[in-house]
C-alpha cells in the first residue's frame, strides 16, 4: 500500500453520549445501533421498505431493489413527489404554520417563511415554470445565491418533474457553459447579483457570458436580489416578480418513478471535465431523510443550522431537503462568515436560537484562528448538537468544536459522504456511538464500508487502504450523465461490483473508520473538491503555456493548498506578470475557488520514461520536503534540480483563506 494512505494518527480520547441526551435520542444505545445496523445489512429489503413507509407515496413499490451492478433500481414500481414530501404532508397538521425557511442575507435582511407559504411560492413559481414550457425531465439550471428563492426553485423543479442542476454562484462563465452543454438544459434561474463579503457579485453579467456564444437555453428567469444593473435579453429573460404575476397558486405535485431523475450536480474527478452525477427521487429522498432524522435527531423544536451553500450537495441535502422532508425548520444565511466580522456565526446562533449547526472543518480552523473573544461575545447555549462535514477533522480542531462551541455539551457528529453518496454514509448517532476526534466512527445502516488493499483483500485493524462500499445504497448516484461507461468505469471496476469512494482510510481495533483523504487526483480545498486535471487544462488554454501539472500541498487552513507546476512555451520567459495572468485566467475557466495558491514556473515537468508526470515527485517538492525514493525512472535528472531552485525564488505566496461557498 502506498505511504500516504497511511495514517499515523493515535487518537485515545472517547466521548461517549450522556445520559440525557441518550434519554431522549430515537436510537438510545450502542447496542441498539449494532442490531438495527446488522439487520439493515442482513435484510436490507426489510429494513428500507419499513423506513420509505414513513414517506408519502402515490402508488406503492413493488419491489425494494432491482441490483444489476453497477445500476441500481430503488423501490421499483413505486410513484411520488419529493417537493409534496417536503411541504404538502406538513400542511395537514400543527406544523402548516411552523417555520420551514429562516433566511438571514448577508446585509442583514431577515425572512421566515412558514411550509404555508413556502408551499405557496413553490406552487407559484412552479406554475411559472409550467407557463414558459419547462416539462417533466427538461433540465433547468439554477445559479442563484444561498436565498429561500435557490430552496423554491429548487422544490418548483421537483414538483413538476424537471430536473435541476444546481451551479455554485462561485463558479465562472465557463463552468455554466460546460454545464449547461453537458446536461442540454433549456432553462436557466438566476439572480441579478448576490452578496459576498460586501460586494456584489455580478450572478446575471457571468450567466450573460454563458450563454453568449449560443447554448440550449432558451429561457433564464431572473430573481431581483442584489438590485446592481444588469442587462436583459429581450425575448430571453424574464423578471421573477413579474412572472408571478400572470400565475395562482394552484399547482398539484406530478407522481414521478421512483427512480425519475431529481437533480444532477457536477463534481470533479480525476479525469477531464467535472462529471454529471445523477440523482433520482424516491432512493435520494429516503437517504436524507433517514440520515436527518438519525444523525442529527432531528426534532420539531430544532433550529437547524447547515452552513453549506446550496451549490454543494451538503445544501442539497441537508439546507433543503433534509430538513424539509422531516418537516423541521432549517436557518439559511447567504454570507461569509466574517461579515462584518468574525462573529457572523456566532451572532446568528445567539439571534435565533439555533440548536443543530453543522459546518465545516476549514471553517473551524479558520475561527479557531480568529480567536476565542468572538466566541465569548455570544450566548451559544442554544446549541446541542454539532456536526462537521467535507474534509477530515483534525483531533485539535475537534476538541477546540466540542469545548469552544459545543460547551463540551454537544455531541459532535463528523459525518462523512460524497456528492455521489447523496446522504451521510460513515457516521455517528449522537445518543448511541461513542465518538472519537477525528473519527466519522461507524457506516449508517445498510451501509457496508470495508477498507482493502490493492487485491481487494479487507485489510487489519490500523492498517490503511481504500475505502470501498460493498453493497447499494438508496441514495447512490444513479450514473453520470450521459456516460454509463464512465460511470462504471470510474467508480466499479477496479473492485468489480463495489463502489470504490476515492478516498484512504484505515479502521481501528474498535472498527472505526478514520478517513484520510483522496487518493486520487482530486484535491480537497477548504472543503470543496477540485480536479487537477481540470486546473490543468484551464492552465494549458493559456496562450503562453507549454505544460501544467497541479498537486496540492498540506496547508494548515484549507487542508490542501493548489500549487501548479508550469512549463512555457518557447520564447515566453517567466514573470510575475505572468503569474497573476495565469490566477486569472484559472478564475475566469473555473473560478476563484480554483485558483492555485502557488504557481511555480519550471523548464520541464519530471516523467517517468512512459512520458507520465510523476506527481509523487513534485507533490514533495510542493510541501517543501527533500525528493526520497526511487528516481530512476525520471527522463530528465536535472528536471529535479531546477524545481528545487524554483522553490527558493518562488517569492511572497498569497496566504489568504477563502472561505466561499462554505
Ligand atoms: C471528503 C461533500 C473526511 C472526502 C459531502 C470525500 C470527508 C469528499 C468528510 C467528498 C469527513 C467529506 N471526513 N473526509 N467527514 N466528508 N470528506 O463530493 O474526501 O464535495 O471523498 O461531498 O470530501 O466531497 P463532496
Amino acid at each position: 500500500m502506498e505511504k500516504n494512505i497511511e495514517s499515523h494518527l493515535i487518537e485515545k480520547r472517547v466521548f461517549r453520549p450522556s445520559r440525557e441526551f441518550g434519554k431522549n435520542a430515537r436510537i438510545k444505545s450502542l447496542a441498539q445501533y449494532r442490531k438495527m445496523y446488522r439487520e439493515s445489512i442482513r435484510s436490507p429489503d426489510r429494513f428500507w421498505a419499513r423506513e420509505a413507509k414513513e414517506l408519502i407515496w402515490h402508488r406503492s413499490w413493488k419491489k425494494v431493489l432491482d441490483w444489476k451492478a453497477p445500476f441500481a433500481k430503488w423501490f421499483v414500481g413505486g410513484q411520488l413527489n419529493l417537493s409534496e414530501n417536503c411541504l404538502d404532508r406538513h400542511l395537514a397538521g400543527p406544523r402548516r404554520n411552523k417555520a420551514a425557511i429562516i433566511w438571514e442575507g448577508e446585509p442583514g435582511e431577515k425572512r421566515t417563511l412558514t411550509y404555508q407559504q413556502l408551499h405557496r411560492e413553490v406552487c407559484r413559481f412552479a406554475n411559472v415554470l409550467k407557463r414558459n414550457k419547462i416539462r417533466k425531465g427538461d433540465r433547468v439550471i439554477i445559479y442563484l445565491p444561498t436565498t429561500p428563492e435557490a430552496a423554491i426553485a429548487m422544490l418548483a423543479c421537483a414538483r413538476i418533474g424537471a430536473v435541476h442542476s444546481v451551479v455554485f454562484g462561485g463558479f465562472s462563465a465557463d463552468s455554466i457553459r460546460d454545464r449547461i452543454a453537458d446536461s442540454g438544459a433549456t432553462a436557466l434561474i438566476t439572480a441579478d447579483g448576490s452578496y459576498r463579503r460586501g460586494t456584489i457579485v455580478p450572478l446575471k453579467n457571468n450567466v450573460d457570458h454563458a450563454l453568449s456564444g449560443g447554448t440550449s437555453v432558451e429561457r433564464v428567469i431572473v430573481f431581483r436580489r442584489a438590485g446592481n444593473e444588469i442587462h436583459m435579453e429581450e425575448g430571453r429573460d424574464l423578471w421573477w416578480h413579474r412572472e408571478l404575476q400572470y400565475v395562482d397558486a394552484n399547482c398539484e405535485p406530478v407522481p414521478v418513478d421512483s427512480e425519475h431523475p431529481l437533480f444532477i450536480l457536477y463534481t470533479s474527478g480525476s479525469t477531464g471535465k467535472p462529471k454529471g452525477i445523477l440523482h433520482t427521487t424516491a432512493g435520494y429522498l429516503l437517504g436524507i431523510y433517514a440520515t436527518t432524522k438519525y444523525v442529527f435527531d432531528i426534532r420539531d423544536e430544532d433550529l437547524f443550522w447547515c452552513t453549506a451553500d446550496v451549490g454543494w450537495v451538503t445544501g442539497h441535502s441537508y439546507v433543503v431537503y433534509g430538513p424539509l422532508s422531516l418537516g423541521a425548520t432549517t436557518l439559511m444565511y447567504e454570507g461569509a462568515p466574517n461579515w462584518p466580522e468574525p462573529d457572523r456565526f456566532w451572532r446568528i446562533i445567539e439571534d435565533y436560537r439555533v440548536t443543530i449547526l453543522y459546518t465545516a472543518p476549514t471553517a473551524i480552523r479558520a475561527f479557531v484562528r480568529w480567536g476565542d473573544n468572538w466566541v465569548k461575545k455570544h450566548d451559544l447555549s442554544s446549541l446541542r448538537l454539532l456536526g462537521s462535514v467535507g474534509e477530515p477533522i483534525n483531533p485539535e480542531a475537534w476538541m477546540w468544536y466540542h469545548k469552544t462551541i459545543g460547551g463540551g455539551r454537544c455531541p459532535v457528529v463528523d459525518t462523512w459522504w460524497q456528492t455521489e453518496t447523496g446522504s451521510i454514509l460513515i457516521t455517528p448517532l449522537p445518543g448511541a456511538i461513542p465518538t472519537k476526534p477525528g473519527s466519522a466512527t461507524l457506516p449508517f445502516f445498510g451501509v457496508d464500508a470495508a477498507v482493502v488493499d490493492e487485491s481487494g483483500e479487507e485489510v487489519g485493524a490500523n492498517v490503511g487502504g481504500k475505502l470501498i462500499i460493498r453493497k447499494p445504497w438508496p441514495s447512490m448516484l444513479r450514473t453520470i450523465y450521459g456516460d454509463r461507461e464512465r460511470y462504471r468505469k470510474q467508480y466499479w471496476s477496479e473492485f468489480k461490483g463495489r463502489y470504490l469512494t476515492g478516498d484512504g482510510a484505515r479502521r481501528d481495533a474498535d472498527g472505526y473508520f478514520w478517513i484520510v483523504g483522496r487518493i486520487d487526483d482530486v484535491l480537497n480545498v477548504a472543503g470543496h473538491r477540485l480536479g487537477t486535471s481540470e486546473i490543468e487544462s484551464a492552465l494549458v488554454a493559456h496562450a503562453h503555456v507549454a505544460e501544467a501539472a497541479v498537486v496540492g500541498r498540506p496547508d494548515e487552513m484549507k487542508g490542501q493548498a493548489v500549487v501548479a507546476f508550469v512549463t512555457l512555451k518557447g520564447s515566453v520567459a517567466p514573470s510575475t506578470g505572468l503569474k497573476a495572468e495565469l490566477l486569472d485566467h484559472v478564475s475566469e475557466h473555473i473560478g476563484a475557488i480554483a485558483k492555485p495558491d502557488e504557481v511555480r514556473f519550471a523548464e520541464a515537468l519530471p516523467k517517468t520514461r512512459s512520458g507520465k508526470i510523476m506527481r509523487r515527485l513534485l507533490k514533495e517538492i510542493a510541501s517543501g520536503k527533500t525528493v526520497t525514493g526511487d528516481t530512476t525512472t525520471l527522463e530528465d535528472f536535472s528536471v529535479l534540480a531546477k524545481l528545487s531552485e524554483e522553490e527558493v525564488s518562488s517569492g511572497t505566496r498569497e496566504r489568504k483563506i477563502s472561505l466561499s461557498g462554505l
